[in-house]
């Protein structure tokens, strides 16, 4: 029998970072042959993570553009995956997540009526607008999709509430978490240069990354403010933010930050940097999809600034806090955490309701039932 073609399609940083882990799983199982098509949504952000996964993609669309819109996304990747498909004719699509090359994607796998696997499905808000246009992106790829891998049980209760068949959901952990059990280590070294700079061991360091397009604008310039105000009220803090591309992230956080001996705004790091940085961080503040579930795993208290999110495991296991934008908010929060020890031994927990380390190999077990290659249904992720 020929051997199903699985094509693998992602386009920016957090997506290559969790389908990387799924990929190199796909490529090890004798009986699927692994293809992948970047789309290349993100350029330099995404190489970075190829390179450190030594992937090669098949496909390159190489459509970023500076200052993209959501609509130049979709029509880009629509077109260019149409083509990939028509050539390698591939048996299922896998996509992951909620961005513009996800959803793009699986319509386009859809109108060329090729099966469609939705990675990380069942994340919700039920807020059209918020995260946007995340919310609706993964809202219509379960609708195209054909089978599910949900990280979580509150995932896959949200897709059989929708009505979505409970027999092609599987319940599988986070990829996250298997991308950062190869990345940590205690005995590793940074190769960022001012990474290097950075005293880990003598000073209190704040991780802190956002780029989410509904806090750009004021929202993002209020967070860089609370900042500013924040390592005023104590000596022993540094803040580390590797800076997301986005020109509208960019400009604002260097023009109110950028003078400041306390705050390190570094290029995007590459994902060991990042991951080894987080372990060794004291805590996060982040707007970061990515960030809300590796940093519980590491038992770094996250403060979301961002008002609802689609991850509620760790808010509830206490490591996350939701503190929204607001710039007082943001201030009296961290500084909660930073002047009172009881309140950061309480979030400092290290806990993982996010995965286990086996998703992918959950996700490769579930792909051999549908394609009959295996009996065996795999377990879920408890
Ligand atoms: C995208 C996703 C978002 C995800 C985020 C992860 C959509 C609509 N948004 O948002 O869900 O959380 O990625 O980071 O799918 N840029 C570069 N180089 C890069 C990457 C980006 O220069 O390597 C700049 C470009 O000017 C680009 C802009 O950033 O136009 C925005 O990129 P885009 O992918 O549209 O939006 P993100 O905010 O990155
Ligand atoms: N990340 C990285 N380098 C950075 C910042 C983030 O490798 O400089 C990683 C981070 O550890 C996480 C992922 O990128 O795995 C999150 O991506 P991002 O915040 O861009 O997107 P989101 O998760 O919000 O969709």
């Amino acid at each position: 029998m020929k051997k199903p073609i699985i094509l693998t399609i992602f386009g920016t940083r957090p997506e290559a970072i969790k389908m990387a882990p799924l990929v190199k799983e796909i490529a090890n199982s004798s009986d699927l042959v692994s293809k992948v098509c970047v789309t290349a949504q993100h350029r330099q952000m995404l190489d970075q993570v190829l390179d450190i996964f030594e992937i090669t993609p098949d496909y390159d669309l190489d459509i970023m553009k500076d200052r993209q819109t959501l609509s130049g996304i979709t029509k880009l990747v629509l077109e260019g995956v149409e083509k990939v498909l028509l050539e390698l004719k591939p048996d299922m699509v896998l996509v992951h997540g909620d961005t513009t090359t996800t959803f793009a994607a699986s319509l386009a796998a859809f109108y060329a009526q090729i099966s469609v696997g939705h990675v990380e499905a069942g994340l919700r808000t039920y807020d059209k607008y918020f995260p946007y246009p995340e919310e609706m992106n993964r809202r219509l790829t379960s609708c195209i999709a054909d089978i599910y891998f949900s990280p979580t049980q509150a995932n896959y209760n949200n897709l059989v509430n929708e009505g979505i068949n409970p027999d092609v959901i599987y319940i599988t952990g986070n990829t996250v978490i298997d991308a950062l059990k190869s990345t940590v280590s205690q005995e590793y070294d940074f190769k960022d240069e001012n990474l290097k700079k950075i005293d880990f061991l003598g000073k209190r360091v704040i991780a802190v990354e956002a780029h989410r397009r509904e806090n750009l604008g004021q929202p993002i310039e209020d967070i860089c403010f609370a900042l500013k105000e924040i390592i005023t009220k104590y000596d022993d803090i540094e803040i580390v933010w590797p800076v997301h591309l986005n020109p509208q992230v960019q400009e604002p956080v260097k023009r109110i930050l950028g003078d400041l001996s306390q705050v390190h705004l570094l290029d995007p790091l590459q994902v060991q940097d990042m991951h080894n940085m987080l372990s060794r961080a004291h805590l996060v503040l982040t707007d970061s999809g990515g960030l809300q579930e590796e940093a519980p795993s590491l038992g770094k208290p996250v403060l979301v600034m961002r008002n609802e999110t689609e991850r509620p495991e760790a808010v509830k296991a206490g490591t996350v806090k939701i503190i929204g934008t607001d710039r007082r908010t943001i201030v009296e929060q961290t500084s909660k955490l930073l002047s009172i020890p009881s309140e950061y031994t309480k979030m400092a927990q290290s806990v993982n309701p996010y995965g286990d380390g086996y998703a992918s190999s959950r996700i490769v077990d579930a792909i051999r039932y549908w394609f009959k290659l295996t009996d065996k249904k795999p377990d879920a992720f408890e």
